[in-house]
């Protein structure tokens, strides 16, 4: 009887599709840049910690991130008050629900968490692509509402 227990448990638990894990995401993909717990560094890599929160409290700055990871981002853009000009590239080999974990994780660094869907991942990628020059103009247009912080 407990055999046939044990066989039902580890049926339902294949059953269940695997749960990206959206830190170990992170830290396979963009800690490289960003630094472990999306600290960032200063004039280089933006923090992410409680600026991704910020941004995704918004609507408009929630639909921004996942063009971000998707298109990538190049220009002139200001953070903290100081600008940065670097080049992050299109990250959009990973899963939509890679994708999901990983934005619903830097939202809650140092923020309460925003939650991302796969099927909100995959609207975006159907929307045509942008340039990461044009990212980052639509970056400036975003802090100038003040939806980037
Ligand atoms: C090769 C380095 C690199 C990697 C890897 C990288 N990024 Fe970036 N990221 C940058 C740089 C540089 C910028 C700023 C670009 C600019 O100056 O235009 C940026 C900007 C951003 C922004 C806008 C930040 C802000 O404060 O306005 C977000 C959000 C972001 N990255 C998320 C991610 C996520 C999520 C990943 C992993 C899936 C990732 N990045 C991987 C370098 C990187």
């Amino acid at each position: 009887m407990r055999h046939v227990l044990l066989a039902a448990a580890l049926l339902a638990a294949a059953s269940v599709p695997a749960l990206a894990d959206g830190a170990a995401v992170f830290d396979a993909n963009c800690a490289f840049c960003h630094q472990a717990g999306g600290v960032g560094v200063p004039g280089q890599f933006p923090r992410l910690a409680g600026r991704a929160g910020a941004m995704a409290a918004k609507p408009a700055g929630k639909a921004f991130l996942p063009k971000v990871v998707l298109n990538g981002i190049s220009g002139r853009i200001m953070v903290d008050g100081e600008q940065i000009l670097g080049i992050m590239p299109a990250l959009d080999t990973l899963s939509d629900e890679d994708i999901a974990a990983v934005l619903t994780y830097i939202t809650g660094l140092d923020h309460q968490p925003v939650k991302y869907t796969a099927a909100e991942i995959k609207a975006a990628r159907a929307q045509p692509k942008v340039a990461p020059t044009d990212m980052a103009a639509q970056h400036a247009a975003l802090a100038a509402k003040k939806i980037v912080p």
